[in-house]
């Protein structure tokens, strides 16, 4: 509800002497993919709990189950509603323009976060906030070619296999093209399977298994997400091999799980990505609502890596002993 009306029912119920009806002056809606990993469900608690605390704001979540169809029906629904702002992530990169368009048509507030649509500089937004995908895919490379150096074993051949997210989603074709560019400084790595997992454990644990039965052999597998990496450790135990051993397994999000996974032995590493939004969601909004304006630059949030040991100069970060951080881990 606008300002203006709220203020004049709330003087008409003190006028007529009935208690004032708690009421919302502040809607916001948030169109969320779906719930396919850890990630995604740490992602959605953050930001819907930082908005259902705030006091006079209300959310409005629609999750979409993976489905564009479903995200388009739901953004012309926040609209037909008349919501004060909208944020919103898409399933994948494209196709997203025309819909986009309604919404700024409708002179709403849009705030992006996580997977940025690819039509980002014909629209209108407010703020956007997301991981910087192809430094994630990145550092999950050369982490693995920093660490087989270490090992001494950058004279081997050695094999590696790419298990991709939702194929067209910015964090596969970023985290992709982050993976492919690293490879080029560590020519003893070639990439020998690469295929999606989708983004989820089950799909994961699908896909590794196929290829340990059609490669001869996998020396690395870089997972897009923790997720998938979890669920390939699972098809590698029984297998019969030894994961974090036999196989070194890289992951991306960093969520607990992983971090678990490490401590046990059996992953080697997980690149963070952070799902904790919430924070940047109401300061957003409280700066919008204040009437002060955004910077339209992409905020990307600060991420770490995680390993067994720790100590690993990836450039842009060190990587940090897992054990010594899992405590303070809250997804
Ligand atoms: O867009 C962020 C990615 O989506 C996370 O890495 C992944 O786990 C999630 O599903």
């Amino acid at each position: 509800m606008k300002k203006k009306v709220l203020a004049a029912v709330l003087a008409a119920s003190m006028c007529m002497g009935i208690a004032a009806p708690a009421m919302a002056d502040v809607k916001i809606a948030f169109s969320q993919i779906g719930q396919e990993s850890d990630w995604r469900t740490a992602n959605t608690d953050s930001i819907n709990g930082a908005i259902e605390e705030h006091e006079g704001w209300e959310l409005i979540y629609d999750d979409a189950q993976q489905k564009q169809e479903n995200q388009i029906k739901a953004l012309r629904n926040f609209i037909t509603q008349g919501v004060d702002y909208i944020l919103f992530t898409g399933v994948v990169s494209t196709g997203w323009e025309e819909v986009l368009a309604e919404v700024n048509e409708a002179e709403i507030p849009l705030i992006l976060v996580d997977r940025l649509p690819d039509c980002i500089d014909k629209i209108d937004y407010v703020a956007a906030f997301g991981g910087d995908f192809v430094e994630e895919g990145r550092r999950q490379v050369a982490w693995a070619g920093e660490y087989l150096k270490q090992q001494g074993r950058d004279s081997e051949d050695i094999k590696v296999a790419i298990m991709e997210g939702t194929t067209g989603a910015s964090a596969q074709t970023g985290r992709t093209e982050g993976n492919l560019a690293a490879l080029e400084d560590y020519p003893f790595m070639e990439v020998v399977a690469q295929q999606t997992g989708n983004f989820t454990r089950a799909e994961g644990q699908a896909v590794m298994e196929s290829w340990l039965k059609s490669e001869d052999k996998i020396d690395v597998l870089i997972a897009q997400n923790d997720d998938m990496a979890l669920g390939a450790i699972d098809a590698i135990k029984a297998a019969g091999l030894v994961p974090g051993e036999d196989i070194i397994i890289v992951g991306c999000d960093s969520v607990k799980a992983a971090f678990e996974a490490i401590v046990a032995g059996e992953m080697n590493c997980t690149v963070e990505c952070t799902p904790l939004y919430g924070p940047f969601v109401v300061e957003t909004i409280e700066a919008l609502e204040n009437g002060e304006e955004m910077d339209k630059e992409v905020v990307h949030p600060e991420e770490g890596v995680y390993d067994m040991e720790g100590g690993i100069d990836l450039g842009s970060t060190t990587s940090i002993k897992a054990a010594d951080v899992i405590d303070e881990r809250i997804y």
